[in-house]
C-alpha cells in the first residue's frame, strides 16, 4: 500500500506540472482529489487492509493527500499569477449579473385575495368547490326546477354524459351559488362562508362578457340573521375595497334561491356620484347580487327556516377587478397578453 501510495503520488505530482491553465488543474483535481478521484478511493480501500498495516497506510494516505493538496493551491497561485502577467483580464465582479425575471400575480389572483381578506376579516372562512357540477346544484336545489326561465338567464356548458332518463344532469357551473347547497349539507350553523371560484356561460364575448370568468359567493346562516345584517356586511366590505368614504344603494332584484333579492351598488368613486362615463351616467355602479337565503332553500338541506335564516351574495370578480383598476375590456383578463399582465407587477396583494 505504501508503495501504490507513492507511486500514485509522483505520478499525480508530474500530471500536475503538465496542466497548463485553469480548466486542466480542475480535471486534474477531479481525477486525484474528487469524489472519485484516484486517491480518493486508494484511501477508502485502507480500510479493509489487515489491522497491522492500517495505522501506517492510514498516516502516509493523509500525508499524500495534504501534499497534493498544498501542491494544488501552489499551482493554483502559480497559473493565476501567470495570467495576469500575461494580461489575460481577471474576473471582473463589477460586472451586473444578468437579473432572473420575477413573475408578479395575475390581475385575479390579486382581486381574489383582497376580496377573500375582507371577508376573513369579518369573520368568513374561504372554501372551494367542484367546476363540473351536478343540474342538482347548480339549479333545482337552488329552487330553480327544469322549466323554470331563470335557467335562460344562463346559457350553460352541459357535459355529454347522459343519466338513465337520458338526461344531462351535468354541466359547468354557471355561478357559484351551488356552493351553498354543498357547505350547508356538510356543516350545521353557524355558517360564515365565502366561496371564490371559476364559472362558466355560453356567452357571445364582448367588452363586458366572458364565457369563464370568476364569482365570489358568500353565504351567512345562523339563528336570527337579518337583512339589517346583510347590508352592514356588505356595506363594510364595499368601504374596505373602495374607500371608506363609500356609499351603497340596495334594490330589489330576483334571483330564485333569494328572498327579498337585491342588487346592490355602490356611489361612483370616479364622479363621485354625478354621472360619467364609468357609472353611465347614473352615479351607480352596480357590484352585485344578494338576499336573504329562500325558506325552501333552506328545508331542502334539512335546516327549519323558522329557526334560522341566512344571507347570500354573488359577485363578479373580474368587474370588481375592472372597477378597481380601471380595465376598460374584460377579455384582457385570459387573453395572456404581456403588455396587460405586467402592469400588475408589484401591485399590493
Ligand atoms: N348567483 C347569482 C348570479 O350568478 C348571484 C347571487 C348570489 C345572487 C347569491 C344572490 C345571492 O347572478
Amino acid at each position: 500500500m505504501l508503495e501504490r501510495l507513492e507511486e500514485l503520488r509522483a505520478r499525480a505530482i508530474a500530471e500536475m506540472e503538465a496542466a497548463g491553465d485553469k480548466a486542466a488543474l480542475e480535471s486534474w483535481r477531479l481525477a486525484y482529489l474528487g469524489r472519485k478521484g484516484a486517491l480518493t478511493i486508494l484511501l477508502r480501500s485502507i480500510g479493509a487492509l489487515p489491522p497491522e498495516e492500517r495505522r501506517a497506510a492510514g498516516a502516509a494516505g493523509n500525508q499524500v493527500k495534504t501534499d497534493l493538496e498544498t501542491a494544488l493551491e501552489r499551482k493554483r497561485a502559480a497559473l493565476e499569477a501567470a495570467a495576469r502577467s500575461t494580461g489575460e483580464p481577471p474576473l471582473d465582479i463589477t460586472l451586473p449579473g444578468r437579473a432572473p425575471t420575477l413573475g408578479g400575480l395575475h390581475p385575479t389572483t390579486l382581486m381574489l385575495r383582497q376580496i377573500c381578506r375582507a371577508f376573513t376579516a369579518l369573520g368568513f372562512q374561504v372554501v372551494e368547490g367542484p367546476e363540473v357540477e351536478w343540474d342538482y346544484y347548480n339549479f333545482e336545489a337552488l329552487n330553480i326546477p327544469k322549466d323554470h326561465p331563470a335557467r335562460d338567464m344562463w346559457s350553460t356548458f352541459w357535459m355529454d354524459f347522459q343519466n338513465k332518463a337520458g338526461e344531462r344532469p351535468m354541466l359547468l357551473r354557471t355561478h357559484t351559488s351551488p356552493m351553498q347547497i354543498r357547505v350547508m349539507e356538510r356543516a350545521r350553523p353557524p355558517i360564515r362562508v365565502v366561496i371564490p371560484g371559476r364559472c362558466y356561460r355560453y356567452e357571445a364575448t364582448d367588452a363586458t362578457h366572458e364565457s369563464i370568468f370568476f364569482q365570489v359567493e358568500g353565504l351567512a346562516v345562523d339563528q336570527g340573521i337579518t337583512m339589517a345584517d346583510l347590508k352592514g356586511t356588505l356595506y363594510e366590505f364595499a368601504r374596505r375595497l373602495f374607500g371608506p368614504e363609500r356609499r351603497v344603494r340596495f334594490r330589489c332584484d330576483y334571483f330564485p334561491f333569494v328572498e327579498p333579492g337585491v342588487e346592490m351598488a355602490i356611489d361612483c368613486f370616479a364622479c363621485g356620484g354625478s354621472g360619467c362615463r364609468l357609472c353611465s351616467g347614473s352615479g351607480w355602479i352596480e357590484i352585485m347580487g344578494a338576499g336573504m337565503v329562500h325558506p325552501k332553500v333552506l328545508e331542502r338541506v334539512g335546516y327549519d327556516p323558522q329557526v334560522y335564516t341566512g344571507f347570500a351574495f354573488g359577485l363578479g370578480l373580474e368587474r370588481i377587478a375592472m372597477l378597481q383598476w380601471g380595465i376598460n375590456d374584460i377579455r384582457l383578463f385570459y387573453s395572456n397578453d404581456l403588455r396587460f399582465l405586467k402592469q400588475f407587477k408589484g401591485v399590493g396583494q
